[in-house]
């Protein structure tokens, strides 16, 4: 599958070969270069429409779109360099970080001066970050631009060449890679995106433990992975009257209790390629496993809230409490999101500051030290790698806050969407899938039943109540059996009213119907408020593709014993 940012790519460089023939092209190539801003899917598009037509706070975007936006450029500047170039120091190339001493870069020893391109680009000043120096570690953050056309486009800039010597010291950059430290992953999980890493696990694996293992565990990340030591670890806590608090990982484990919690994470983006065969939405193309379970152990942040001076005066002058990752892009700016102060500090609300996934260390993908779980939320909101907590007025700021994981109208597109006018997603819906089997499968004739599996979960605490089951597209209907524990184990006790956190697992054992050929098996689920799932994608479709709860359908066939034909 070719990824949606490679596919902006082509369409910013099909762009750039029109603008050779139409001069004003500018805007949709810097759109295209701010969609680039980040090469996982979930931003594309949503950054560079929050920011509307002002370019001047495209920031990382266009540094992270250069290359397409250096396409808009290059008409303007036509190279004329055929000869021998001259050679340049690093110094001399560092010298070249402003309009008016003109901006260089280097690349694989080559030395570009894009000042006419940033001159003519509004906005271009973000570009600036790079200036004086070597491309490669933005573009290496932002793989998509490795591209033969791209370098193509570039080489129209070229002035010169590094020294060697300096070129030699700049090795270490050219090779390092923001990626590289990021950890081993199983190779049975599906990728959605490699760099940054977004992997599902293959359906029937999540059907077959009520918790799911952590090398199995949907991994979503928006940045490489930090590599965090433990030893040094502080987390700060600030916006409480006690000033700002800064607690050691020791400190974290041995100053609050330690509580456990199971809890289903889900992904807003979750089941999005049901979406994309309604029409087209952006972001990564998640099947239905973009959800997992795990128990979580940790302090509660109700009590590190507490520690640090959370009382009555400040619920009536803060609303929200922020988190911040320590997982950065290449501006600096970091991963954060934002929930409801109340669910913050509610006893009922079990937000945990983890520290362990399924009885062990957090690993690396999942937030190693410390990660915010945010039981019943969504699984943006659960910042992993948690460096900061601000406790304010106001939700945070961040990107994913403010411009994504937000749902619209299905008559939302992307020119008329307005990302202040929807709030961002806490507690998500309703949602149950089928696991298995896959759809397409064969069954055969002999075997005289189908066991179909699945999941279920609702957000905000509610509990899945009951699971419809369907083997003629919606016809009739059986209830599932569910469990929410081990297969074997004894059942767990029902979860205290508006804390069922934890995804139920559902299977059903049913005939096969006399003379089907074909079975259109569906699943709903309701919740405890009654709640249920649309029967179908497209009232529900957003340009974002978060949300997708629709009844989810499978289709498999009946192969005949041939004996009895
Ligand atoms: N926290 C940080 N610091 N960086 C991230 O990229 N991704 C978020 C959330 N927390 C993210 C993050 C999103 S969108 C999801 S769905 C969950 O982490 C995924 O958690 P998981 O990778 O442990 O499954």
């Amino acid at each position: 599958m070719i990824s949606g940012a490679m596919l902006l790519l082509r369409r910013c460089c099909g762009l750039t070969r029109l603008s050779t023939q139409r001069l004003p092209v500018a805007p949709a190539v810097a759109s295209c270069a701010v969609r680039l801003w980040s090469s996982s899917g979930e931003d594309q598009g949503s950054y560079q429409r929050a920011h509307g037509p002002s370019w001047r706070h495209t920031a990382a975007g266009l540094l992270a779109g250069t290359a397409a936006a250096l396409a808009y450029g290059l008409h303007h500047h036509k190279a004329e360099q055929e000869a021998a170039f001259p050679i340049f120091s690093q110094e001399e190339v560092t010298r070249h970080r402003s309009l008016e001493d003109g901006v260089w870069v280097t690349y694989k020893g080559g030395v570009y001066d894009i000042t006419a391109f940033v001159a003519i680009h509004p906005g271009g000043d973000k570009i600036l970050l790079a200036a004086g120096g070597a491309l490669e570690p933005f573009w290496a953050l932002y793989a998509v631009h490795n591209q033969e056309h791209v370098l193509e486009m570039l080489s129209a800039y070229k002035v010169g060449e590094l020294n060697a010597e300096d070129l030699k010291k700049q090795k270490p950059i050219q090779t390092s890679d923001p990626y590289s430290s990021d950890p081993e992953r199983h190779p049975v999980l599906r990728i959605n995106n490699l760099k940054p890493f977004n992997a599902e696990p293959p359906p029937e694996i999540l059907s077959d433990s009520f918790t799911t293992p952590s090398a199995f565990f949907f991994k979503r990340n928006h940045l490489p992975v930090p590599q965090v030591d433990p030893a040094s670890y502080q987390l700060q806590v600030e916006g409480l009257p006690g000033g700002p608090l800064t607690l050691s990982l020791e400190e974290l484990k041995t100053r609050f209790p330690k509580h456990t919690v199971t809890a289903t994470l889900q992904c807003a983006g979750n089941r999005r390629s049901e979406m994309n065969k309604v029409k087209q939405v952006k972001g990564l193309n998640w099947g239905i496993a973009a959800i997992s379970n795990a128990t979580w152990s940790g302090a509660r942040l109700r009590d590190v809230l507490l520690a640090a001076g959370y009382g009555p005066d400040v619920a009536r002058r803060a609303c929200h409490v922020q988190f911040e990752g320590l997982d950065k892009d290449v501006t600096g700016t970091t991963y954060g999101a934002s929930i409801p102060l109340n669910k913050a500090v509610s006893e009922e609300g079990d937000v945990l500051l983890a520290y362990e996934m399924n009885g062990a260390d957090l690993p690396a993908d999942h937030g190693y030290p410390v990660r915010v779980v945010v039981p019943g939320v969504v699984g943006a909101r659960n910042v992993k790698w948690l460096g900061r907590i601000v406790v304010s007025a106001d939700e945070s700021s961040s990107h994913w806050q403010q411009n994504d994981y937000k749902g619209f109208s299905p008559g939302t597109d992307w020119d008329t969407v307005n990302f202040k006018s929807a709030p961002a997603i806490q507690e998500l819906p309703v949602q149950s899938a089928i696991t298995t089997p896959a759809d397409g499968a064969v069954v055969d004739r002999s075997s005289g039943e189908l066991t179909v599996k699945g999941y279920a979960w609702s957000g905000g605490g509610r509990e899945v109540v009951r699971v419809d089951v369907s083997l003629d597209g919606g016809e009739t209907w059986q209830v599932a059996q569910m469990r929410s524990s081990e297969k074997g184990e004894a059942p767990e006790a029902a979860p205290p009213p508006g804390r069922a956190w934890a995804w139920k697992l559902w299977e059903i054992t049913a005939p096969l119907p006399p003379g089907a050929k074909e079975l259109k098996i569906v699943c709903k689920a309701v919740d405890n408020s009654y709640n249920m799932q649309p029967d179908t994608v497209a009232p529900i479709w957003n340009l974002r593709g978060v949300l997708s709860n629709a009844w989810h359908r499978v289709n498999v066939n009946i192969r005949e014993d041939e004996s009895e034909e």
